[in-house]
């Protein structure tokens, strides 16, 4: 169901990193008939993990792609999607990812993980919480590793404002309707945050300080 985005309309690209950067789809925007109007976004489109955070690895890496990254050690703590991304475009980028998460990373996902390459760091908690990632950045520290901080990093609700949540404007205005309720999952806050800006919603982002304080404490002050 992968639906390519680029090249000259024949899918030929020249290169991996020529391919990989065309390799993103609008995530289609589906109206759900039989419960009136309430409209879904498809974000299992993305082609890595299946999931949004295909898009938030994409925000979180864009300022590193322009150096080099080859060779150079990226830890990341995930539950898992953030995981599948990364380790997929390591192979691309040639960065080596280690991979934090917890005793509940579901054993397909660690072998996924392993079979990409990345190495697996399963450490005995029930959550990624702030001692949890602040621990990731330590080691990072230690390691001279680069840490993208999904948690903490406001690229991450960056992105969802300028791409994900222009993008679902843009859909809503192509059938002439304007949302008035967001409902999202809440893992970093990030997308949920983003996205709700573009929209012009506050609720969302009152829903969201519940999870994710610091994330959005962040965010609003910098978009003040
Ligand atoms: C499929 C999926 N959707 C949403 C989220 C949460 O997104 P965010 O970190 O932007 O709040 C996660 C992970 O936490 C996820 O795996």
């Amino acid at each position: 169901m992968l639906v390519f985005a680029g090249s000259d309309g024949n899918n030929v690209f020249p290169s991996v990193v020529d391919f990989i950067s065309s390799f993103y789809p609008t995530p289609p925007l589906v109206r759900l008939d039989r419960f009136g109007d309430v409209w879904a976004k498809l974000e299992f489109f993305n082609p890595l993990s299946r999931s949004i955070k295909d898009r938030t690895v994409q925000f979180l890496l864009r300022k590193y792609l322009s150096n080099d990254l080859r060779d150079r050690l990226v830890f990341e703590a995930s539950s898992g999607n953030v995981a599948i991304s990364l380790a997929a475009l390591a192979n691309v980028y040639g960065f080596k990812y280690r991979a934090y998460t917890t005793k509940h990373l579901p054993e397909a996902t660690e072998v996924l993980l392993k079979v990409l390459g990345a190495e697996v760091v399963r450490v005995d908690r029930d959550v990624i919480d702030e001692e949890f990632w602040r621990w990731v950045n330590e080691e990072a520290v230690r390691s001279g590793a680069i840490n993208l901080n999904q948690f903490e990093n406001v690229d991450n609700p960056e992105g969802h404002y300028y791409v994900t949540g222009e993008e679902i404007v843009r859909q809503f205005r192509s059938v002439g309707k304007v949302p008035r309720v967001l409902i999202a999952g809440i893992g970093t806050g990030g997308h949920i945050t983003g996205i709700a800006r573009s929209l012009g919603m506050s609720l969302a982002v009152f829903m969201s300080l519940v999870l994710s304080l610091r994330q959005v404490v962040q965010y609003l002050a910098l978009s003040a």
